[in-house]
């Protein structure tokens, strides 16, 4: 047992040739897994009533025939041409009202009764035929779930959707407020998906009513979800192997706190946006571990060089493709794998990074370096595998807030969820602390410290649990938009921050909100520092003042807010501080827990630890800098050496010390 190790492999574009030597160089780089059949519907299925599996059975035995362990595709991810020529309904209507036809991959409408009805049997044969395999790891449903749909289609089961969600239209009529603008339904059928048709103006997140366009987004995730469903059920008609799809991190479109539960396992993709991200990466880890409530993912596709769908695609510089595996697997990956085994030859991804290039030598500097990472992860063997995080601070993340937040109008359109998120994320980040992030159903009973950065939408008895955090002594950190508004998006009839405001001691009346140009400096302590976007006027009703605006007519006032409650505090940020200014504010909160980090002084080293099912505990050490760092010295052995961990890390490097 070991950690999976390989990736997605396409040798349905090649002669079988070229097969022989992929295997061959796989067994040099270590590759004992690969991901097959993601794009291959129109191979399998070459018209309605004609399946064909010779191809995959091909690839599945030769995989096989080398001992490769294998994570099967159903291939829906994309439709074949002669099912959209066959059947115009399976392709999407996007936001415009622009029927589409066919082309590109991730195109098919979720409500279409014959995608779901073809997907669904795709799937099911597909796990019939190979279900006995031993090889067979995991099933991995359609790709990369995304987008979204506007057709009649989707507006029949927008209808059907909200007939269950609300039951009467007196109910939806009231969630929605529709006496504003003369509304008021009175059949289910005037009821349209909210679009440039529609309730939009200036695109997606500039609606007329929030309340229709937010339960259009619950609704598209769930359409989608119900894909995914259907395809897990009819694999489960023959194979207990675990079901994931590969998702994508910190993705808006899709509430994957509602996708949760129906996932074995959660695996996702690693492409970040600029290569200066590892706290984003790092966030976007622990966003996707918390799904199922600290359960190891998979790291299903990261790029071993370059990506290509970018305007640029920097490539990554040499030991950085290692830093960010172990970074992977430090913050809860129990498989590294990549896009793409062997570069294809043409279309849009020809120049995407592969571990093997057009060339297809191994001399090269990526295959070396996969090949050298393939050895590390075959000297660590099990140690990690099931490892959990022993977090006991909570970072509170909801789709709903995300949502809600971004499709507002007003107070500002230059506030964005994750800037808030990240910017609270990055302090805890550069703290050295191990941090789950979870939804704001979770169960916050174990956490000494909750940050819930832009809580928009407070939902169900969340401020009764955050109050209970408090109670037994622990500390809950929210900001500025928190406490806005109830699960349909009304806001609350009470003063701001709503329910959260008895536990915050204050009350906010009014706000500012400025462009990118104006900063207000705020005191804390002896320090200053710039806020930008965003300043509510606090009033302190039993809190205490801990920073100040320093300009403006209310320079003087509050803009951070400290309540003591029971044992316990609460503290409220007003306004977007930068980054220094939301990093002080953290060290205050986790200083009395004790739980800053052990490295927390050396900002691009990052630290997190795992647990291990049989206790042991390991502790990753990586150095996202350009010099070398002085470590202060930890006890234990550093896995990858099999040595005492080194004084002084390299650039790049990474120690996982096994800590008694
Ligand atoms: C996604 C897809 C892959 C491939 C890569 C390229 O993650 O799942 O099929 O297109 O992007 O980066
Ligand atoms: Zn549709």
């Amino acid at each position: 047992m070991k950690i999976p190790y390989g990736g997605d492999y396409n040798p349905e574009q090649w002669p079988l040739a070229v097969w022989e030597e992929d295997h061959r160089l796989f067994d040099a780089a270590h590759v004992d897994t690969l991901t097959v059949g993601v794009f291959t519907w129109g191979l399998t299925q070459p018209s309605i009533d004609v399946y064909d599996f010779s191809v995959l059975d091909r690839i599945v035995s030769r995989a096989e025939a080398s001992g490769r362990q294998l994570c099967l595709a159903t291939g829906t991810g994309a439709h074949p041409a002669w099912l959209a020529a066959e059947f115009p309904e399976v392709t999407r209507t996007d936001f415009e009202g622009r029927k589409h036809r066919y082309g590109q991959r991730h195109n098919s409408c979720p409500s279409s009764p014959v995608f779901r009805r073809l997907s669904t049997e795709m799937a099911r044969r597909i796990a019939a035929r190979y279900a006995g395999n031993p090889s067979i790891i995991a099933w991995h449903v359609g790709n990369e779930y995304g987008g979204a749909c506007y057709c009649s289609l989707c507006a029949t089961g927008f209808r059907d959707w909200l007939r269950q969600r609300y039951s009467s239209l007196e109910a939806l009529n009231e969630a929605w407020y529709t006496t504003f603008w003369s509304h008021t339904f009175t059949d289910w059928d005037q009821i349209e998906p909210p679009s440039a048709l529609t309730e939009h103006w200036r695109g997606p997140d500039h609606t007329a009513f929030q309340g229709i366009t937010l339960d259009y987004l619950r609704f598209m995730s769930d359409a989608m979800l119900a894909n995914f469903r259907d395809e897990k059920d009819a694999i489960r008609q023959s194979s207990r192997a675990p079901v994931t799809t590969n998702l994508m991190g910190l993705y808006r479109p899709i509430d994957y706190h509602r996708w949760a539960p129906h996932l074995d396992f959660v695996s996702w993709d690693n492409y970040p946006p600029d290569d200066r991200s590892p706290a984003r990466m790092a966030l976007a880890h622990d966003l996707m571990r918390g799904l199922k409530d600290g359960a190891p993912f998979w790291l299903m596709e990261q790029t071993p060089s370059v990506t290509a769908c970018r305007d640029v695609n920097p490539l990554k510089r040499p030991g950085v493709m290692r830093l960010w595996s172990w970074q992977a697997v430090a913050h809860g990956a129990d498989a590294v794998l990549f896009f793409q085994m062997r570069a294809g030859r043409g279309a849009s991804e020809k120049y995407h990074g592969a571990v093997i290039g057009h060339s297809g030598r191994s001399d090269t500097r990526v295959f070396q370096e996969v090949a050298a990472l393939g050895a590390e992860l075959t000297r660590l063997g099990a140690a990690t595998l099931g490892a959990r995080t022993p977090a006991r601070v909570a970072l509170l993340f909801d789709w709903d807030s995300w949502w809600a937040l971004e499709i507002s109008d007003g107070p500002s359109r230059l506030v964005r969820y994750l800037d808030v998120v990240t910017a609270y994320h990055k302090a805890l980040w550069t703290l050295g602390v191990d941090l789950d992030v979870v939804p704001v159903t979770a169960p916050l009973t174990d956490y000494d410290v909750v940050v819930a950065p832009a809580l928009h939408m407070l939902k169900g008895d969340l401020a009764q649990r955050l109050t209970a955090v408090a109670a037994r002594g622990g500390s809950v950190v929210t900001t500025f938009l928190s406490g806005r508004v109830d699960e349909n998006d009304n806001a609350f009839l009470m003063d701001v921050p709503g329910p959260l405001a008895p536990l915050l001691g204050i009350r906010i009346d009014e706000w500012d909100a400025r462009d990118h140009t104006y900063v207000n400096p705020v005191t804390i302590g002896e320090s200053t520092y710039p806020a930008q976007l965003l300043f509510e006027l606090v009033i302190p009703e039993g809190a205490e003042v801990m920073g100040t605006y320093t300009a403006d007519f209310y320079a003087g006032t509050a803009a951070v807010t400290r309540n003591d409650h029971g044992p316990g505090q609460a503290w409220y940020v007003a306004t977007a501080l930068d980054q220094a200014g939301v990093t002080e504010v953290m060290r205050e909160v986790l200083a009395p827990h004790d739980l800053l980090g052990p490295l927390a002084g050396l900002p691009e080293v990052e630290t997190a630890t795992r647990v291990a099912p049989d206790g042991s505990r390991y502790m990753f050490v990586l150095n996202h800098g350009s010099s070398p760092v002085d470590v202060p010295a930890i006890n234990g052995i550093n896995m990858l050496t099999g040595t005492p961990p080194p004084p002084v890390l390299n650039p790049h490097d990474v120690l996982i010390v096994k800590t008694s």
